[in-house]
């Protein structure tokens, strides 16, 4: 088989596991989702470079290995002598010829790496928050949703900061992942080249449920995506204060800890809390009307439930008053 030979058949496995040389594919392959962003092209070339040149040295080293050890062989007759100590040519190749490929890849990545540091002017930023566990995300409007939504085609800038411990953002289709740091900002930024919905997940280990701190990014076609922004951050003037408060309690967050079927989570059910009374943590206790529910938003601290950590995080500043009545006006209506 010639050298061409070789590479032609390699090249046409690594194409068929999904590494084609020419970058990002649209379909999945065998390692990744299909494509969704202009910032995945650079990444899976990268990636095919390396894995590429890993296989074929793999291969190489490993074939060789076998043939000497069979034709090397001790035998009986062939008593090894003095090896050669020395051979320019060689070192020299093996020398160049590493160097080569490192500077190569440096010089991909490098560029790859750029591209994705550098969100281009124009682009829309949307602040991104990870906390314990979940992803919540504030338009410029201020309207703060629990999945990411972005138009198609347009440049978006996010802005990244968490609340509590270090979490990745990773959007797999998109090739995007970036670190959520508490007490500073770190920025990604992806195009989004085909309408639809994406995985997003945490990609660094934050705690007993980080598998859980999953949402989606729907990418909105052409125009729809202001209808969405528009019609979303409406909620309160749209809906009854009651149906308000249900979108709220589940995309605010609520849900995450508080069942509304009187399942406890991390925190107590919703479900025939209001009007009754709650037993607290350092003894007595107070009845679920709207005074104590509005303090337990805003400082949840300071009334712990009985049986339960003070882990909730106070949504002062996060949660407008009229939204805090919305969802009690919701808890009303759970019944036991
Ligand atoms: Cu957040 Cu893992």
């Amino acid at each position: 088989m010639t050298g061409a030979g070789i590479f032609g058949s390699l090249h046409g496995a690594i194409g068929r596991i999904g590494l084609g040389a020419s970058g990002a594919s649209e379909a999945p392959s065998f390692w990744l989702p299909g494509a969704a962003s202009t910032t995945a092209e650079g990444v899976d070339r990268v990636f095919a470079l390396i894995y590429g040149i890993a296989l074929v040295f793999f291969l190489l080293i490993v074939a060789l290995m076998v043939v000497f050890v069979v034709r090397y062989r001790r035998r009986p007759g062939r008593e090894t002598g003095e090896g050669p100590s020395h051979n320019t040519f060689l070192e020299l190749a093996w020398t160049i010829v590493p160097l080569a490929l490192v500077v190569v890849i440096f010089w991909q990545g490098f560029r790859t790496f750029l591209d994705l540091a550098t969100p281009p002017a124009n682009a829309y930023e949307i602040l991104v928050n990870g906390q314990k566990w979940k992803w919540t995300f504030t338009y410029p409007n201020g309207y703060v949703d629990e999945r990411l939504h972005v138009p198609v085609d347009t440049p978006v800038r996010l802005v990244l900061s968490s609340e509590d411990v270090i979490h990745s953002f990773f959007v797999p289709s998109f090739r995007v992942k970036m670190d959520a740091v508490p007490g500073r900002y770190t920025k990604s930024w992806f195009r989004a080249t085909k309408p639809g919905e994406y995985d997003v997940f945490c990609a660094e280990y934050c705690g007993t449920s980080h598998s859980d701190m999953r949402t989606t990014v729907v990418v909105h076609v052409p125009g729809e995506f202001e209808k969405w922004l528009e019609g979303a951050s409406n909620l309160l003037a749209k809906l009854p204060p009651a149906e308000a408060g249900a979108r709220l309690y589940t995309t605010r967050g609520c849900a995450q800890c508080h069942s509304v079927d009187g399942r406890s989570g991390t925190g107590p059910t919703f479900k025939g809390l209001f009007g009754h009374p709650v037993r607290l943590r350092e003894g007595g206790s107070v009845i679920a009307d709207e005074n104590y529910l509005r303090e337990s938003v805003l400082a949840p601290d300071a009334k712990v439930a009985a049986g339960y950590q003070p882990v909730m995080p106070t949504y002062k500043g996060r949660l407008k008053d009229a939204e805090i009545t919305a969802i009690i006006e919701y808890l009303k209506t759970l019944e036991k």
